[in-house]
């Protein structure tokens, strides 16, 4: 995202492009969080157990109670959802739009498939470029269709060429010079961010777009601005961080194990041992330090829990012990 809204995208128009002229730098830049709402560490990535195997219901992965997650404030982070969507539908992710903010917080942000996500793991040919992430959110920032979801409509955006429907697939240029609806001769602006063709295909926000955008951060999406989602975390632990903030490996172990953490702030951290009838079988108290090391080659193959203890919050994370 940050590559293609900043212009930096490898494959970006060349100056001898009749419509190179328009690719902009919108001088939107993203960043992971790095304080939750709480002010707590974060790495600002939320991962969530679900037992939904497709999130079928529209908007259902936006709530803890529908097997998704709930979103941080709408107005300081943008909450971007990764899940396995509706199979029928076909659809590859889909943004709530700023004018929305306001009376819909709950619903705000962007859904993407887990198979058109980013372009390593699970994205798939031909939307394995990370470009449904960067559509996706330039409608959350404001942006419609280049055609305006009509035929020959309006996206109110004064340099895209008016196009006559959506554009799958890659087409070569000049594409529909001429057409009914008055796009000219060099056609429809299809290799447009905010148009339907494959990701390798589609490389340019154009000034005006990056306009409306920045408009949008100065709008409704202003707590953006002053949003301190990006800035150094000065919270002590909540059990949400503990969940999210702590790795154990290798998990299964031959009974060394490596407890980490990312969290800047902590108190007084222990780990309890347990066994699978819970007996407590080890206690590793006051640790400052990580990564921790934890050695339990005395213990027999199977199940345990560690306990991790931070003041009053607790975790608890099962291991495997396997010689
Ligand atoms: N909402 C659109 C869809 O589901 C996203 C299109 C993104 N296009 C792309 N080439 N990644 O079809
Ligand atoms: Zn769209
Ligand atoms: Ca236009």
């Amino acid at each position: 995202m940050n590559e293609d809204f900043r212009l930096l995208n490898s494959d970006s128009l060349s100056p001898s492009h009749p419509f190179w002229q328009f690719t902009t730098d919108t001088e939107i830049e993203f960043c992971l969080a790095s304080k939750d709402p709480d002010g707590i560490a974060t790495t600002g990535i939320v991962r969530t157990y679900t037992d939904s195997t497709a999130f079928v219901e529209m908007d259902s992965p936006k709530y803890t109670v529908t097997g998704g997650s709930d979103s941080w404030d709408p107005t300081q982070y943008l909450n971007l959802w990764v899940c396995h969507l509706n199979d029928g539908l076909g659809l590859l992710g889909y943004a709530a739009f700023p004018a929305d903010l306001a009376t819909d917080p709950d619903l705000d942000g962007v859904v993407i498939s887990y198979t058109a996500f980013g372009y390593i793991g699970t994205a798939t040919a031909p939307n394995d470029l990370g470009r449904t992430g960067t559509h996706e959110v330039g409608h959350w920032l404001n942006l419609r269709h280049i055609w305006g979801d009509d035929t020959c409509g309006d996206d109110f955006v004064a340099d895209t060429e008016i196009a006559e429907a959506a554009n799958y697939g890659c087409p070569t240029f000049p594409h529909n010079a001429n057409s009914t609806c008055g796009s000219g001769v060099d056609g429809e602006m299809y290799m447009n961010y905010m148009d339907y063709v494959d990701d390798a295909c589609m490389n340019m926000f154009t000034y005006d777009q990056g306009i409306r955008m920045q408009s949008a951060l100065y709008g409704d999406r202003a707590g953006l601005l002053t949003s301190l989602g990006c800035s150094a975390p000065t919270g002590l632990l909540n059990e949400g961080s503990l969940e999210n903030g702590f790795k154990i490996y290798p998990n299964p172990s031959n009974g060394s194990f490596t407890v980490d953490t990312h969290m800047l702030k902590y108190d007084d951290i222990s780990i309890s041992v347990y066994d699978l009838l819970g007996s407590k079988i080890q206690k590793f108290e006051n640790i400052k330090s990580f990564p921790f090391k934890m050695d339990l080659n005395d213990l027999s193959n199977g199940i345990y829990y560690f306990k991790i203890n931070s003041g009053n919050k607790t975790i608890t994370q099962k291991v495997i012990i396997a010689k």
